[in-house]
């Protein structure tokens, strides 16, 4: 039996949650507030555990935590929620011991309960060791675009992922965007939940199959290396930073479930071990498309999740062609030679087409990045009506990557060398409105240094 004390200023939860207490065997203190708790505990001996709710009033969670802490240390919980995600992260740092987030079931308070009371350990039923959850990090406008929460969403405190919003929940929008302004830019959500969040739909069954499924261990590292070293070379000194974070972790996030595939995989593999030049290439498309749509209004995740994986496998035609040959510059190709170059964007298009896990779209998007606005493009040479919204992202995308990343063919430019380059070479060729986009990201990003 614990000596618990409940604070709670909710007149119909706080006697709920005693009863479910009670019924356990525990002996219960019930408290209205943070002010008359700190009463009660400075004339009583230390409780076993303190659960107790943020918002109050007179003296919040928050407060009655730092003056326990302080006085008379004793375990403590905190009930949280989706609107007290900066209020958590601050309860976390002064030592918290866990959090809540309401409205939460009997077995979820048990299993926050069981590691500070012993002797529940011995009578609960409860799992002990609960299950790996892998989670995936999304930034915090994914949450403000939408009315409800589409799915539980968590906050990283330490190593900890702590619930703090549920799957129905009303977005506070305000609090949202006051924690932006605070600098808040990340949450997550359970990565199966991204995966239905950018309606990845793939085989199950064939991952779960250990004979075609991917090795964890090389998904690891293929992960440690994208993330560690290839994301890295994609930012360019002057684009925004907050939108190139964002990007990148769409990014991240995308990759990870797209590697669960096998033959995704197996495609992103062989695209890194053909090039990497080719490989740093795609990723920085990708990343700078998200940018592109953002930036033009797109808000929805899986409009976000289609353009990242357009830039990613625009060039995967390529993955066929000889490196000797991907590296030399256009000037010196044989005839032969530039026709094989000139495919690429066909055999991609097979190629993806046959991955039924990618939608047709990305497929569309391979075949038509070279085609332009003014019909002289290949492999059709069709103008402007005929080419998708989202090849256009993908072309600006497409050469802006081409003018700043180093290859073996290019020196690499600085990003205000590369727009000029394509106002004076492309202007009438890609679409007005993706690169007034582009060059907006290195706007407001000079705006706000300067400010
Ligand atoms: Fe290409």
């Amino acid at each position: 039996m614990a000596n618990i004390l409940i604070v709670e200023d909710d007149e119909f939860f706080r006697p709920a949650l005693k009863n479910i207490l009670v019924s356990r065997g525990h002996q219960v203190t019930e408290a209205e507030n943070g002010k008359i708790a700190r009463q009660i505990i400075n004339a009583s001996p230390i409780f076993d555990v303190v659960i107790s709710d943020i918002q109050m009033p007179f003296l919040d969670g928050v407060e009655l935590l730092t003056w326990v802490k302080a006085h008379k240390p004793c375990p403590f919980i905190l009930m949280t929620g989706f609107a007290l995600v900066m209020e958590t992260q601050k309860a976390h740092e002064l030592g918290a011991d866990d959090f809540l987030a309401k409205p939460f079931n009997e077995k979820e308070l048990m299993l926050a309960l069981l590691p500070i009371i012993k002797s529940e350990l011995k009578t609960e039923a409860v799992a002990p060791v609960a299950p790996v959850i892998e989670y995936c990090k999304v930034s915090i406008d994914e949450f403000v675009s939408s009315p409800k929460i589409l799915f539980d969403v968590y906050v990283k405190l330490g190593p900890k992922f702590v619930k703090i919003g549920h799957k129905g929940d009303n977005v506070p929008i305000e609090q949202m965007n006051h924690y932006r302004e605070k600098g808040l830019r990340f949450l997550y959500v359970v990565r199966e939940d991204f995966r239905q969040l950018v309606s990845f739909n793939i085989n199950l069954s064939r991952v779960l199959s250990e004979k075609t499924g991917v090795n964890k261990e090389k998904k690891a590292n293929f992960m440690r290396y994208t993330g560690e070293i290839i994301l890295e070379t994609a930012f360019i000194n002057g684009v925004d930073k907050e939108a190139f974070d964002d990007a990148k972790s769409f990014l991240q996030s995308s990759l990870d479930i797209l590697s669960d595939e096998s033959d995704a995989f197996t495609l992103l593999d062989t695209m890194n071990a053909h090039a990497d030049y080719l490989y740093a290439h795609s990723l920085c498309v990708s990343i700078y498309a998200v940018m592109i749509a953002k930036k033009m209004g797109w808000t929805s995740a899986q409009s976000m999740f289609k353009v990242s994986l357009s830039g990613l496998f625009h060039d995967i035609g390529k993955k066929e062609i000889d490196r000797e040959i991907l590296d030399k510059s256009r000037a010196l190709l044989s005839q032969a030679e530039r026709r094989l170059i000139e495919s690429h964007p066909s055999r991609g298009q097979e190629i993806l087409m046959s991955v039924p896990s990618i939608p047709s779209e990305v497929g569309q998007v391979a075949y038509e990045h070279h085609e332009d606005n003014l019909g002289t493009g290949f492999p059709r040479g069709v103008g402007k009506r005929e080419i998708h919204p989202l090849t256009q992202i993908i072309r600006v995308a497409n050469l802006f990557s081409e003018q700043v990343l180093k290859s073996p063919t290019r020196p690499g430019m600085t990003p205000k060398n590369a727009i000029q380059y394509m106002t004076i070479h492309f202007a009438d060729s890609i679409d007005v409105v993706a690169f007034k986009a582009l060059k907006d990201l290195f706007d407001d990003a000079a705006k706000t240094s300067a400010a």
